[in-house]
């Protein structure tokens, strides 16, 4: 029986943030978000899959922070718009709503990256018709080269090169996210 390491043999072609420089920025992100939300709730909305390990983290370096928001709930939202394919169907599909109601809360969408903006832009849109008491977007890794549609980002941890990246969270035919870096992958991966 082979293991998670051995699948993983030979797919990489390079890692593009270590965990260390991951961790790092998520602990920038949290202090922006703790001091804009001192004293107040926050409702944390983590969008499935891929902001798995990035809204779990930065909850927890919320809660390192003092005099942060006076609670942190976390929530997820699960969409979907790549498939199991590298390039966006530029439809995006609600597969799970929020369990918890965002009217008249202070929300933040955690996101893992933005690229053509659509999700995002989906999102921001759906959640403000709820009137939420304040709608933010987070989003560890921005890949800005393919926007189609200007969307608000409140909060940026790290610029993501044009390049389809796996790792922390991010798939490739639903492998790679639980790399603890993010990493761009051989070519040949994309073949089989
Ligand atoms: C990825 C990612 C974002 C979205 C960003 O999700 O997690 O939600 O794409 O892309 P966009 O800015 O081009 O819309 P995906 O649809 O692959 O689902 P997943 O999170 O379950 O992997």
């Amino acid at each position: 029986m082979s293991t998670v390491s051995e699948t993983y043999e030979g797919t990489i072609e390079r890692e593009i943030y270590s965990a260390p420089q991951i961790a790092g920025a998520i602990e920038q992100l949290a202090a922006r978000i703790a001091a804009d939300f001192a004293g107040q709730p926050l409702l944390l909305l983590g969008v499935l899959k891929g902001a798995l390990y990035v809204v779990t983290d930065l909850a927890r370096a919320i809660a390192r922070i003092s005099d942060g928001p006076s609670e942190v709930i976390v929530d997820f939202i699960c969409v979907s718009s790549y498939g199991n394919q590298t390039r966006s169907s530029g439809e995006v599909r609600m597969l799970k709503d929020t369990t918890e109601t965002v009217t008249g809360r202070n929300v933040v969408i955690v996101e893992d990256i933005v690229d053509n903006g659509l999700t995002l832009e989906y999102l921001h849109a759906l959640l403000a018709e709820r009137k939420p008491a304040r709608l933010s977007t987070c989003v560890l890794f921005d890949k800005p080269y393919h926007r189609r549609v200007d969307v608000p980002i409140d909060y940026v941890g790290l610029q993501c090169p044009d390049e389809f990246v796996v790792g922390y969270g991010l798939d490739y035919q639903e492998l790679f996210r639980n790399l603890p870096y993010l990493a761009q992958l051989q070519p040949w991966v994309f073949s089989t």
